[in-house]
């Protein structure tokens, strides 16, 4: 089997670190590099969670530090109102009265991996992603799970980016197609499209292909993991770490919503997944800042945006491979 060589861009975060172990567990991928961005925690914490996951999972690859904010706005993380059961966006020094952040202090919930060991790169995300891009001509694919700063700025660097890349696929956005279209951060925005508009405007404007995979299938009830699914984790390093970060989100919300391992599954397998063409436009100011829109009439040179997934497909393969104890 040919490696699929693997570019992450995330914003580690729950469901962004069991996207990392997927990938990491995976004989599928080879993951060449993972670039940080400023998204479900500060730059620091995202960076320092990606190294601890790297260093833990054993990886061979390299993190680079990305954006530490979005391209014209402040930084914004989602924070949970434990009382009122709801989710609120606002910046790290205004946290709302009893929030506590979405993905825990941290980032990883309540997961703590030992510090990391290793120094950081002095080459940012963005020109990781280029140089990435640029060495093997059209055979990486960039899996982006974080506000789209980073990527933005690579296109900006390097307009070829979009035929220089394999593919890229994004978890964001929230399409409208089904019953589950509507935001998760506002109600009609999406976190990552949220967090920074003007980067994922020209990102969706830039990269005519671009697979979207966004709420309408993420946030699908039927296809997130319950109690009921931890126990089909066996013993094993990734196993275990994957139990402990899942097991935050089912205490804490009593689901786990698995938005950016779905992103990467349609990298591992994109015959799981239904999808339609269409034009993404993005909303960036008042009440529809982060909306995406997506026109099927304009589709020409559109995006790929999911309607649907084999989740049942999903759930066997992410077991099969995070259960697989031949690198612990
Ligand atoms: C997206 O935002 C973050 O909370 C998750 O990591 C995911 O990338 C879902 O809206
Ligand atoms: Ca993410």
């Amino acid at each position: 089997m040919s490696l699929r060589m693997l570019f992450l861009d995330m914003d580690p975060g729950v469901d962004d670190a069991i996207a990392i172990i997927f990938a990491s567990a995976s004989r599928k991928f080879s993951v060449l590099g993972i670039s940080t961005v400023a998204g479900n925690a500060p730059i620091e914490d995202t960076t320092e969670n990606a190294r601890r996951l790297v260093d833990f999972l054993r990886m061979e690859t390299t993190v680079f530090k990305g954006a530490s904010k979005p391209l014209v706005r402040p930084h914004e993380i989602a924070y949970w109102l434990p009382g009122e059961k709801r989710v609120v966006p606002a910046r790290e020094t205004q946290r709302p009265d009893g929030g506590v952040p979405f993905h825990g202090e941290k980032g990883l919930g309540d997961t703590r991996l030992p510090r990391s060991r290793s120094s950081l790169r002095k080459v940012s995300g963005p020109e990781a992603i280029v140089q990435a891009a640029r060495k093997d001509p059209e055979a990486v694919t960039l899996v982006a799970t974080g506000p789209l700063t980073n990527v933005a700025i690579a296109l900006l660097l390097e307009p070829k980016l979009p035929t220089l890349l394999s593919k890229l696929v994004v978890m964001g956005g929230a399409y409208g197609k089904t019953r589950f279209g509507t935001g998760n951060i506002t109600e009609n925005a999406e976190f990552n499209v949220y967090c920074d508009p003007e980067a994922a405007k020209i990102v969706f404007e830039g990269f005519a292909g671009a697979v979207c995979v966004g709420l309408d299938v993420t946030a699908d009830p039927q296809n997130m993991l319950y109690e009921r699914d931890v126990g089909r984790f066996r013993n094993g390093r990734k196993a275990s770490l994957a139990r402990s970060l899942i097991g935050y989100d089912l205490r804490t919300y009593g689901r786990f919503e698995a938005h950016d391992p779905l992103a990467l599954y349609y990298a591992y397998d994109s015959s799981a997944f239904r999808t339609v063409r269409a034009r993404v436009e993005v909303g960036t100011t008042g009440a529809l800042r982060g909306h995406t829109n997506a026109k099927a009439r304009t589709a020409k040179n559109g995006q790929l945006i999911a309607t649907k997934v084999d989740f049942e497909r999903f759930r066997k393969d992410l077991f099969a491979e995070i259960n697989v104890p031949q690198k612990d």
